[in-house]
This record gives structure tokens, sequence and C-alpha cells, in this order.
């Protein structure tokens, strides 16, 4: 099969972006799959072969020519965190085209990027509780004296659309909500207020492998910072990462359940990760956001959890490879 590994993007998480390509570009293995990387940029979309200058995709057909010969991909791996990649916008794209590429498809993408939209749909799964919030839009008036009224501090603001923690603050006092929704507002036109949940927080992998969905081993992240913002979850050793968390089994069989029940009511593919807080003695189940593209850097969680289930990495991404491309 001919692979192009798409990455880049144009937020702040394309630096990630590249970190997970290169994971995925090392594990995809050469006997099956012909690779080319091509890196998304705002300048344009270009392979960049080690030894020659870069060659840009014609976007007609996402084709590639080099050296006079046309390259057509028989499917696309997307590594793109954020937009234009776990937002919808290439998948649409691609959708035109008849590419088929690893992903949820254009409207699972878009619905997702955005948690506030997201938490509304999940809402209503067994046991999956919700933390109060409310959603602003930079269009039009918002009444910071009443949202400080309607939910209880402290508080999350967060770009509704966005990825990696990036703008986004925990207010502990009310004085700091204006310059926490400025911040927010920087990076998004929409923004979700959230009461913060107190809890354990823990991330688990979803993924469609063999035509089966099958829940990864979930991961508990434990940080002394506010929260596990962009310099805890990039900088190793700044939070503590266990892979298998420790649960009692009940609850491993619960989280387990809700896990796929988000998947399949969002009409997920490939593999992608949800954030949530365990509130209580692992009582109640809080989800925090699904990410479509989750981060495949070495130290990512998904290459944790893949590990501890006994899987290789190659396989992994070879499974992902034929369920999703064929
Ligand atoms: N948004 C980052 C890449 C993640 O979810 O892993
Ligand atoms: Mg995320």
């Amino acid at each position: 099969k001919i692979i192009a590994l798409l990455t880049g993007g144009t937020t702040g998480e394309w630096v990630v972006s590249v970190k997970s390509a290169a994971t995925i570009g090392q594990n995809l293995d050469a006997d099956k799959f012909e690779v080319y990387k091509i890196m998304l940029t705002q300048q344009g979309w270009f392979y960049e072969p080690a030894d020659s200058v870069k060659i840009e995709v014609d976007r007609n057909d996402f084709s590639l020519t080099i050296q006079g010969r046309k390259i057509k991909f028989d499917g696309v791996f997307i590594a793109i965190h954020g937009s234009p990649g776990e937002d919808g916008k290439l998948q649409g794209y691609f959708d035109m085209l008849g590419l088929p590429y690893t992903t949820c498809d254009a409207m699972t993408s878009a619905i997702t990027m955005n948690k506030g939209y997201t938490k509304a749909i999940v809402q209503d799964i067994d046991q999956l509780n919700v933390a109060r919030s409310a959603q602003i839009f930079k269009s039009s008036p918002y009444d910071i004296a009443q949202l400080k009224r309607d939910l209880k501090l402290p508080y999350f603001v967060k770009p509704n659309n966005g990825g990696s923690s990036i703008g986004m603050s925990k207010v502990n006092h009310a004085d700091d909500l204006q310059a926490a929704i400025d911040k927010a507002f920087n990076e998004d036109s929409q923004i979700l207020i959230e009461e913060f949940i107190s809890g354990r927080e823990f991330t688990v992998g979803v993924v469609k492998l063999d035509g089966k969905i099958t829940v990864l081993p979930a991961t508990e992240v434990e940080t002394a910072k506010e929260f596990f913002d962009f310099e805890a979850k990039y900088t190793p050793g700044v939070a503590t990462e266990t892979t298998p968390a420790k649960l009692r089994p009940e609850t491993r069989d619960r989280v387990a359940k809700i896990a796929e029940a988000v998947y399949m009511k969002l009409n997920c593919k490939g593999v992608v990760r949800i954030d949530f807080i365990l509130s209580g003695d692992e009582a109640d189940f809080y989800f925090i956001e699904i990410n479509t593209i989750p981060g495949q850097t070495a130290t990512s969680f998904i290459p944790q959890q893949v590990a501890a289930m006994g899987m290789k990495l190659n396989d992994f991404y070879t499974k992902l490879v034929r369920e999703t491309i064929g």
C-alpha cells in the first residue's frame, strides 16, 4: 500500500503532530507500506525527501509527481492534531477525492473537536457525567457577573476547539475570570467555562481493530502542577503516568463500558482517546473530552497503552491501517 503520512498543521499543536508522525513513520513496516511523509504548512503541502528538494502536493487529486512519476495514494494516515486534521476539514476533502483515511469521518471530527458540542451529545450515556459549564462566543455579548453566579469556583476556561491545553486556564478566584476568558479568546472564538471537578484524572484509548472495538488499558495522570498543562503534557518527568492505572476491577470494567459507549455514540473510527475524571472513591465518571487524533509521540499515552496491552506498536499501526484504509 502507498500511504501518505500527513503531518504539520496550522495550530500550536503542530510541534506535537510532527513528533506523532515520527513515531508512526518509524513503526509502519517498510515491507507492507510505502510511506511518504507530507508536511502541511501555511506555505503549502510538501513531501520532503531527505536527499533532494521538497515537492509540493497537487491538491486537485492529492498526488505527488516525483521525477516525472505520478504517485497516487491508497490512503492517508492523518497525524495532525487540531486544525485542519482533527476537525473534519481534511476528512471532508479526502471524502470528496474518495481517498480513505485513518480517522473519524468529517462530521464526527468536526463535532468532537468542539468540547461543548461533544458534551451535549454524550451526556445522556449511562453512568457518564459532565461538569456544569457555559459556552460563550466572541461574536455575542456575555454577562460575566451572571457566569460567576451560575457556576461554582474553581473554573476551567478552555478554547472550545483547542488541544494540548493551549490557551487554557484554571481560575481559582472570580477576579481572574476575565483574564482567562481573554486568553482563551486569543485561541478561539468560542470558549467553554467549566466547573472544576476534583478527583483522579485518567485517559483511555479506544480503537476498532479487526472489526472489533477494543478499549485499551487506562492511564492515570498525576501532576504537582495546577493542572495537566502543555508543559506537563510534553516535558518528561513533569507528570507521573501510570499504565495500566490502578483501579478496582469493577471500576475498570465500568470505564471500559462507558468508553465503548462514547465511541459508538459518536460513530468513531480508528483510534481515539477519552479523558475523564473519577471523583469520589472511584464513584463518578466525568467525561472531559475526546481526542480523535490522540498524541502518538514516543512518550504519549496511546503507545504506552498499546504496550500495556502486550501489542507491538508496528502491529497496532498495521491493523489500524488495514481496518480504516483496507
Ligand atoms: N491533543 C493531544 C495531541 C492529545 O490529545 O494527545
Ligand atoms: Mg485534548
